[in-house]
């Protein structure tokens, strides 16, 4: 386990509170009123507006909270502002109004060269992996460590861990397009989680993948999020998020219109 003794588990607990009662995703009150400044893991957005240039509002006036260490969904039809609200979250995108706040540090205080800083706190699981094809898995994976400036041992030792985890040690001499759909999926996974970040979030993670490897990929991200990250997923996968029973934020032409735990027939 990569998250096992770290420093994140401790923090992200002394900072959850109100954990159990908020797993309904419907106390969102009770959570913000213990809710230290600075915790790691948390995602608030107050009366966020995303307007792109030529005047198109993708987001409108979107208000919600996600405590440390909480697992939500975000979903809606295309083109409802999924991609767009994860983007203000790892500052691919900035917004037009309003306050977006990510582990108690207001965005719009973030400077071009704080970024970089920001990005080494949230992992970001792309649709399309994004990855790397004239580099092995291993290099992969260990490219945030790099940028980073880790030692080369203690990259060797991270990547080897994050790989395990994602169940992919015996492939890291590999290039990526070696390995299958899946596979590919899970090595974008363990880039992402290397630095250990407290908040995780993927777009669309199994939008190509078949059911069974859709299952399969959700459980590493519900492992993530037993051990304290908070995670936050886009996807259109409304069977897989009627299953797993979770926080579910539905978008529909930029506005939020629900935000609670979807309720299956016979509930
Ligand atoms: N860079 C951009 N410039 C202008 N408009 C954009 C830009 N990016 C997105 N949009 C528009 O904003 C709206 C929301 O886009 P977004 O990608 O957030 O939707 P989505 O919910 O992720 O959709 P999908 O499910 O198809 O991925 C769309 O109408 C899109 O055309
Ligand atoms: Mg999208």
């Amino acid at each position: 386990m990569i998250y096992a003794n770290s420093t994140l588990q401790i923090l992200s607990r002394r900072c959850l509170k109100t954990r159990r009662s908020h797993e309904t995703g419907l106390d969102t009150d009770r959570a913000q009123a213990h809710q230290r400044p600075g915790c790691k893991g948390m995602i608030r957005f107050s009366d966020v507006t995303k307007r792109y240039p030529g005047g198109y509002e993708a987001l409108s006036q979107i208000n919600f909270h996600l405590a440390p260490g909480e697992f939500a969904f975000l979903t809606g039809h295309s083109g409802a502002g999924k991609s767009t609200l994860l983007k203000l979250i790892a500052l691919l995108e900035r917004s037009t109004r309003g306050q977006v706040l990510i582990n108690g540090q207001n965005l719009a205080k973030v400077g071009h060269r704080g970024i970089p800083y920001l990005r080494r706190h949230i992992g970001i699981i792309f649709q399309d992996h994004r990855l790397l094809f004239d580099r092995t898995v291993f290099d992969n994976v260990a490219l945030p460590l790099v940028i980073a400036g880790y030692r080369h041992l203690d990259i060797t030792r991270r990547v080897r861990a994050a790989l395990d985890k994602v169940g992919l040690l015996d492939k890291e001499k590999l290039y990526p397009i070696t390995l299958s759909g899946g596979e590919q999926q899970r090595v974008g996974i363990a880039r992402a989680v290397i630095n250990k970040p407290p908040v995780l979030l993927a777009d669309e993670p199994t939008g190509n993948l078949d059911p069974d490897l859709s299952r399969e990929i959700m459980a590493l991200f519900e492992q993530f999020n037993q051990v304290g990250v908070s995670v936050l997923i886009a996807s259109h996968d409304l069977a897989l998020i009627e299953r797993l029973q979770r926080r579910t934020l539905v978008l529909r032409a930029g506005q939020l219109i629900a935000d609670g735990v979807p309720r299956t027939e016979g509930h």
